[in-house]
C-alpha cells in the first residue's frame, strides 16, 4: 500500500498537459522558441508538455535550490545555469510548482538579464493565493492546498519523483 494519498490522478493530469499545450500552442506557434525546465522537479511535466506542443522548440534546463529536505531555506541559487544562449528567444519558462514565488521571482529576473524576445511561465501546481504571485504565471495546471506534494517529478527527500500521479504524504 503506498504511503500516498493521491491528489491529481495521472488521467487528470494528462487531460490538463494536453489543454496547457493547446494554450501554448496558440500564443508561441510560429516563434523561435525555448522551452526551459527548472531541474529537478519539472523534468516529467516538461517531457510530457513538449511532447504536444507541434511546433519547432529547443529543450533548455537549469537548476536552483531553495528547498532542503522540504524547507525553504530562504534564499534561491543557481546550481547550473543554461548551455545554450536564448537571446532574442521567446521563453516559456516550465515550473513543477509555485508556492511562495520565490523562486519563480529569482527566475524571471535571472532569465531576463539574458535578453529573451519574451518570457511566459507555466506551472503545473501553483499553491499561493497571493495575487501578486499569480499574475507572474502565464499558465497554471491545478491550484491546490498548501500541502507538501510528492511525485510527477516532485520529491520527497529526494525519492518518489517517478509516481506516476501527484500524492500527498499520509500524516
Ligand atoms: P517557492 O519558491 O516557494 O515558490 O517554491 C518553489 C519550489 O519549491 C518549487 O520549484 C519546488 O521545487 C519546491 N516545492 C515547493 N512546494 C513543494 C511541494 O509541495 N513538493 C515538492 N516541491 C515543492
Ligand atoms: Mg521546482
Amino acid at each position: 500500500m503506498s504511503a500516498y494519498d493521491v491528489l491529481i490522478p495521472e488521467g487528470e493530469i494528462r487531460l490538463k498537459v494536453e489543454s496547457l499545450a493547446e494554450q501554448i500552442g496558440r500564443d508561441f506557434s510560429g516563434k523561435e522558441t525555448a522551452v526551459v525546465a527548472v531541474l529537478k522537479g519539472a523534468f516529467i511535466f516538461m517531457a510530457d508538455l513538449v511532447r504536444k506542443l507541434d511546433f519547432p522548440l529547443t529543450c533548455e534546463f537549469l537548476r536552483v535550490s531553495s528547498y532542503k529536505n522540504n524547507k525553504s531555506t530562504g534564499s534561491v541559487k543557481v546550481e547550473f545555469d543554461l548551455s545554450e544562449s536564448i537571446e532574442g528567444k521567446h521563453v516559456l519558462l516550465v515550473e513543477d510548482i509555485i508556492d511562495t514565488g520565490r523562486t519563480v521571482r529569482f527566475l524571471l529576473d535571472h532569465l531576463k538579464s539574458k535578453k529573451p524576445a519574451s518570457i511566459k511561465v507555466c506551472t503545473l501546481l501553483y499553491k499561493e493565493m497571493d495575487p501578486n504571485v499569480k499574475k507572474l504565471i502565464d499558465y497554471i495546471g491545478f491550484e491546490i492546498p498548501k500541502e507538501y506534494v510528492v511525485g510527477y517529478g516532485m520529491d520527497d527527500a529526494g525519492l518518489q519523483r517517478s509516481l506516476p500521479f501527484v500524492g500527498i504524504k499520509r500524516s
